[in-house]
This record gives structure tokens, C-alpha cells and sequence, in this order.
């Protein structure tokens, strides 16, 4: 909705959506500062309930202690320690593809990696993948109209997958209490916040949250970024010539075609916002892939520059919920794209392939991106 958010920008930057009962924000400077400004803009929702225990749901100062727990496993340099795995796990997934003359970047490759790297961080062992594989999608995806599923049926087949799966983190939970190993499951029934250990809802709840934030985005990242580059030939050429541009091609991905386009919050009190007042408790959505398209804060923004600097965007999100996982999926993008630019230099979009876009909101992406190698 490219056009969408340059017309509301140009005409009503904060606007009362009544069919959504909700306040979008569209400028940089307000989506920046509705992600941040926890004490109006509060990230306290009734949420859903898989990740109703989670961080994305908590303001400060409680948001904080929980957040530390898994911070770690997040730092740069853990997930840095992971490069090598990852690395083969690409090399894996383009090797099934490698004899054909064709193959879908989403589907055979920017879908499964991400699943994968974080099923190994979380201890899923591999004879589990499939299982795992199948139920996390369930879990992320929306519902398919196109192939007939109702609201009704999609939230019912969620239910019996969340529990499922919340079955199965159980019992993971309880082997690693007895047995601990060197993952996230180990590492998060060790923490403790204020003297108390983590409940198992709140273990399940960052488990699911992970699952949630961290796959779809990460596999949008991977295609949109690609289609960004695809679309215009000489930039890709550019590209696999001076391989060397690949974070900053990211970075202006991330910009570009935001995986997360919009974030909510609620006000906790009357709140003045690019000169509309907001009354209490009110959602606010704050459209990310707005303040990134915003030309008040980038040059040429409609454009994608791949060696775009500075590139200040705000796909990760502002303030004190910036992504945790931000590292971990630059890290998997850059390794998923020099895999491509190294096996398939020569790759070009498939000629007429239907690019079509998922229907979230929230998270955006194609479905499907077809290329022929
Ligand atoms: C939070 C985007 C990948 C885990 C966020 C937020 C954004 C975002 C915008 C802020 C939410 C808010 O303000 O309410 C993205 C994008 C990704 C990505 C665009 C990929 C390109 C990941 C990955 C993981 C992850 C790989 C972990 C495996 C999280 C977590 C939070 C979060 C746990 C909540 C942090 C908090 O509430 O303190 N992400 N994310 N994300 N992300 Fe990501």
C-alpha cells in the first residue's frame, strides 16, 4: 500500500480509522516516537494466547527483567557463534535445488532456513523438524481465503496446533530439566527474575513469541529483498559484481519492503500526536512501512539505493522493544544471500510469475517469488 501511505502522510499523518476503531500513525517522526513513548503509548494488550506471557506484551520496568533473560542468547557474538550452522543449513537447502533449472526462493529456501536455525537454537532435535515445521506455520499464518478457510476454521485449527505444540515444549521442558543441554529451553529454566524461576506458561510463552517474531519476518527479509533486486536486473548484477554492498542492500531491504509494516499500542492517557489528540486507551498503529518510505527523513525514498548511508529505518522497530532478534536475522539474510549471489549469479525472475502478496497487515510478503537459475 505504497500509494496509500504517501497519500495519508501528505494528508492525514494521524487518522481515525472508525471501520478499525484505531489511530494510524504514518510519519517517521510519530512512528518513531509511538514505539518508544511507553508511558503513552503502552505495549499491554489482552494479546493472543500464545504469546499473551510474553515481552512484546510488557511495558517498563517489567518488560526489562524478562527481556534480559533471553538477551543473551541474543547478543551479536552468540548468534555470531552460529554462522557456520547456518551457512550449512543454506548450503543444504540450495543443493535441493541446484540441478533444476528453476526453484521459489520462499518455498524452498528463505521459508525453511529460518524455521530450522531457530528450532536448533530452541533444541528441537531433528527428527522433530517436519512436525516442528508444520506447526509453527500453522501458528504464523493467517487465513487462507484463497483456498477457502474461514476465520472460524482457521482459529480452530490454530487452537489444536497451539496445543500441540504447547504439548510438545512440555515435555522438551521437562527432558531438560533432567538432562539440560546447550540451548535456549536449558538456558531459560536456569533464569530466574526476582528470585523466581520462570513459569512453564512463561517458558511456553517465550518459546511461542520466538516462533512468532522470528520466522515469517526473517523469510520476508530474505524475499523481499530479493525481489527488490530481481526487479531491476543491473542491481542485482551490481550486486554479485561488488559483493561487498550485501549488509548495505539489506539494510535498504529492511527499509524498502519492511517484513513488519505496522505495530500497535494502546494509550494509557489523553495524548497529543501530530496535532490530533487521542483519547485514553485507544489503539494507535504506528505504520513502520510508512515512516520508512517517509521523504521528510530519506532522499530519493521511493527508490531502492543499495548503498543507501546513512540508513537510519526503523524496520526492528524503536525504544525499548527493539528487536531482540535483529542480529540473528541480519546475520541469516546476509548468509542466505551470499549463498545465492555464489551458486546462482545468473538468477533472474521467473518471466510472468505471479508475485503475490500475503494479506496481513502486519507482516508482508510474497507468497511465492519464482526464479529461474
Ligand atoms: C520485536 C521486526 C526478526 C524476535 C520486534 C519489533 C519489530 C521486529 C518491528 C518491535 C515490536 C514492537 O515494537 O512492538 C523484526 C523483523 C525481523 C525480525 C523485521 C526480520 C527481518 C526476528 C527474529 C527474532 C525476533 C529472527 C528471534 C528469533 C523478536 C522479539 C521481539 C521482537 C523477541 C520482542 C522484543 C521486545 O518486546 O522487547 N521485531 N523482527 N525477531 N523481535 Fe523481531
Amino acid at each position: 500500500p505504497v500509494d496509500w501511505y504517501a497519500e495519508m502522510r501528505a494528508n492525514a499523518p494521524v487518522y481515525f480509522d472508525e471501520e478499525r476503531n484505531a489511530y494510524d500513525v504514518f510519519s517517521y517522526e510519530d512512528v518513531q516516537r509511538v514505539l518508544s513513548d511507553y508511558a503513552n503509548f503502552s505495549s499491554q494488550r489482552q494479546g493472543e494466547e500464545l504469546t499473551s506471557q510474553s515481552i512484546i506484551n510488557m511495558d517498563p520496568p517489567k518488560h526489562m527483567k524478562y527481556r534480559q533473560l533471553v538477551a543473551q542468547a541474543f547478543t551479536p557474538k552468540a548468534i555470531d557463534a552460529l554462522a557456520p550452522r547456518i551457512s550449512e543449513i543454506a548450503k543444504e537447502l540450495l543443493d535441493e535445488v541446484a540441478d533444476q533449472p528453476e526453484f521459489d526462493i520462499i518455498r524452498d529456501f528463505s521459508y525453511p532456513l529460518p524455521v530450522i536455525v531457530i528450532a536448533e537454537m530452541l533444541g528441537v532435535p531433528n527428527q522433530d523438524r517436519e512436525k516442528f515445521k508444520h506447526w509453527s506455520d500453522i501458528v504464523v499464518k493467517g487465513v487462507d481465503f484463497e483456498a477457502g478457510e474461514t476465520i472460524e476454521q482457521n482459529l480452530a485449527l490454530r487452537h489444536t496446533v497451539t496445543q500441540e505444540l504447547g504439548a510438545y515444549f512440555a515435555e522438551v521442558i521437562q527432558s531438560r530439566a533432567i538432562e539440560p543441554k546447550n540451548d535456549l529451553i536449558t538456558a531459560l529454566l536456569a533464569a530466574e527474575v526476582d528470585g523466581e524461576k520462570l513459569t512453564v506458561p512463561e517458558l511456553l510463552g517465550f518459546a511461542f513469541l520466538l516462533l512468532v517474531a522470528g520466522n515469517e519476518t526473517t523469510t520476508n527479509l530474505i524475499g523481499n529483498t530479493m525481489q527488490s533486486l530481481l526487479e531491476h536486473p543491473e542491481i542485482w548484477e551490481h550486486l554479485v559484481r561488488e559483493p561487498g554492498l550485501l549488509p548495505s542492500a539489506i539494510e535498504e531491504g529492511l527499509r524498502f519492503r519492511s517484513p513488519a509494516q505496522s505495530m500497535n499500542r494502546f494509550t494509557t492517557q489523553e495524548v497529543e500526536i501530530g496535532g490530533v489528540v487521542i483519547p485514553a486507551g485507544a489503539e494507535v498503529i504506528a505504520w513502520i512501512g510508512s515512516a520508512n518510505r517517509d521523504d521528510a527523513k530519506f532522499v530519493k525514498a521511493e527508490q531502492f539505493v543499495i548503498d543507501r548511508s546513512p540508513n537510519p529505518h526503523i524496520a526492528f522497530g524503536n525504544g525499548p522493544h527493539f528487536c531482540l532478534g535483529a542480529p540473528l536475522a541480519r546475520l541469516e539474510g546476509r548468509i542466505a544471500m551470499q549463498a545465492l549471489i555464489e551458486r546462482f549469479p545468473q538468477m533472474k525472475l521467473k518471466q510472468d510469475a505471479k508475485l503475490s502478496i500475503g494479506l496481513s497487515p502486519i507482516v508482508s510478503g510474497l507468497k511465492r517469488l519464482p526464479v529461474t537459475i
